[in-house]
């Protein structure tokens, strides 16, 4: 038996439980891990409170992100004994996730741990910090560099806005942080940011062109933000969008694309092919400021989640949330 958050919904509604499972009612799978670390993303606060379609199958154990030590294996890539990350795939939406002492996985979604990490530091990066360096490499892949001008970052207390700033700043570029919290200034000046701005300059509707500011964005808000923010990208600048925190809805025109040459980068961390991932968390180990996990992230027990979870999502919880899984 182990300990999970298992999400049920039938006749008597939706919630989600701390309970004790059999480990034979694990998911079918190539690679058993005895999970260390697990993490609460955006996505896994709208699985655990049901207030988005996350889940897709019932019984589900939440948790899109691991790390941990695999306890048995038939995957020729690993053996037991060897310390693993996932991140993605699904995982926490359509197969049993990291939220649970023990998890059942396809090895091909599994990449080692990177050795600069522990499991616990890779998991205050998590999905939301490898995502930010997705969309760096973005960037990147389409020439932007520090020396052309301001990058902005909206939705800067979340998990993927802290690692954004700090990878940014460290890597050179000025950042501009657009939030909701200007209280947390002193947070955000810490991570690099350069000016904060208040989010609501960007979150209601504007003109299809404005002034040209930003030489890039890295956006995980969408909506209205995300089309203010292309609207005020310059010329030949991009944009990477990765979220959807004010919303779904993209309420933009095509002018900034057409008359001014921006590129709008979809990120998407979930299915990205493993030599991304891999280089993802290569730079990662690189290009991040260590110093900075203890500030960005902070750790809860598995039994603290479930009440963390609408917190997170009414943007309550700055940074990144880690899940000791066995406390
Ligand atoms: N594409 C992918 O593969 C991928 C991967 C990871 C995450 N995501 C998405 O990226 C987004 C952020 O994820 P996260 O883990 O960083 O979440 P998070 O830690 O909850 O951060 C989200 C941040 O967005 C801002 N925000 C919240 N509600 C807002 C609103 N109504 N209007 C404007 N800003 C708002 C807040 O920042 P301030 O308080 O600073 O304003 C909040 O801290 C989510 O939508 C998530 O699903 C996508």
């Amino acid at each position: 038996m182990f300990n999970a958050i298992v999400i049920d919904k039938d006749d008597s509604g939706y919630r989600a439980n701390l309970q004790q499972v059999n480990e034979e009612q694990l998911p079918e799978g190539d690679v058993t891990v005895a999970v260390a670390y697990s993490t609460l993303n955006f996505k896994d606060g709208l699985a655990i409170t049901g207030s988005s379609p996350v889940v897709r199958k019932f019984p589900m154990v939440p948790g899109i992100d691991l790390a941990g030590t695999v306890e048995a294996s038939s995957h020729p890539d690993y053996k037991v004994g060897d310390q693993v990350l996932l991140n993605g795939w699904g995982v926490g939406e359509n197969h049993w996730g990291g939220l649970a002492q023990k998890a059942r996985l396809n090895g091909d979604w599994l990449i080692p741990l990177p050795k600069a990490f522990t499991a616990a530091q890779a998991m205050a990066v998590g999905t939301a910090g490898y995502t930010a360096m997705l969309c760096i490499l973005a960037l990147e892949r389409n020439g932007v560099t520090p020396e052309q001008g301001e990058v902005l970052v909206t939705g800067a207390n979340g998990g993927v806005g802290s690692f954004a700033i700090a990878l940014l700043s460290k890597l050179g570029y000025r950042v501009v942080a657009s939030t909701g919290r200007v209280s947390e200034h002193e947070y955000l000046q810490q991570l690099g940011a350069g000016e904060i701005i208040d989010r609501a300059t960007l979150s209601a509707p504007g003109k299809p062109l404005a002034k040209e500011r930003w030489a890039a964005v890295i956006d995980s808000v969408g909506s209205h933000t995300l089309a203010n923010a292309c609207a005020s990208t310059r010329s030949e600048g991009t944009v990477a969008a990765c979220g959807l925190a004010q919303g779904m809805d993209f309420p933009a025109s095509v002018a900034p694309f057409i008359l001014r040459g921006v590129t709008l980068a979809g990120i998407n961390s979930v299915t990205q092919p493993k030599a991304r991932r891999l280089l993802a968390w290569e730079r990662l180990a690189k290009d991040l400021d260590f110093s900075l996990l203890a500030l960005i992230s902070h750790e809860i027990g598995l039994s603290e989640a479930i009440e963390a979870a609408p917190k997170l999502l009414a943007g309550q919880l700055r940074g990144r949330v880690v899940v000791d899984v066995n406390r």
